[in-house]
């Protein structure tokens, strides 16, 4: 990945920052999850965050991380899974990074959300209704990125080496 970044998009739960962390780690390039970036700068959890100073805000310090984490050197960035359907994100990203779409179906991708920190837009109402929610409105998004990775599989060293084969591939093509 001379040179370039590369980002992972996908739902909550998809995988992005187990899998991104060991492609990171494989590649040996810097792994940089931007909810960890923004709650490092707030100084609280995302749930806080949106509920403090409402979602936007939070689209703002994500932008604002994006923006930083672009300039660094070339690493595996994790955004959050609302990142991709912001306007202006991909366009920017993909000006200097390779973009994977982690796929997994929404009964998977709620019950590991569920094992994680509070999503605020999952909370409340019936979980699988909302994911699917938040596919229906973020798929055509996801689709844009350069390639695929189906991530239903337990063991996140599968799609892992899936990317870091993508990567290499593409890096000297
Ligand atoms: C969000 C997903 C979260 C986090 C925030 C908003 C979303 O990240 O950025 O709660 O809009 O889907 P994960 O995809 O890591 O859960």
């Amino acid at each position: 990945m001379t040179g370039r970044h590369l980002v992972l998009v996908g739902l909550p739960g998809s995988g992005k920052s187990t899998v991104g962390a060991a492609v990171a780690e494989a590649l040996g390039r810097p792994f940089v999850d931007l909810d960890a970036v923004i709650i490092r700068r707030m100084g609280m959890p995302v749930d806080r965050i949106f509920g403090e100073f409402g979602e936007a805000r939070f689209r703002e310090l994500e932008r604002e991380a994006t923006a930083a984490s672009l300039e660094a050197e070339p690493g595996v960035i994790a955004p959050g899974g609302g990142w991709a359907a912001q306007p202006g994100n991909l366009e920017q990203a993909r000006r200097r990074s390779h973009l994977c779409y982690l796929r997994v179906a929404p009964g998977i991708a709620l019950a590991r959300a569920a094992q994680g920190p509070v999503r605020p837009l999952l909370r409340g109402g019936e979980g699988l209704a909302r994911m699917m929610a938040l596919l229906a409105g973020r798929e055509s998004f996801y689709a844009q990125a350069d390639f695929t990775v189906d991530n239903d599989h337990e063991d996140p060293a599968t799609a892992a080496a899936e990317i870091v084969a993508w990567i290499r591939q593409a890096d000297v093509a």
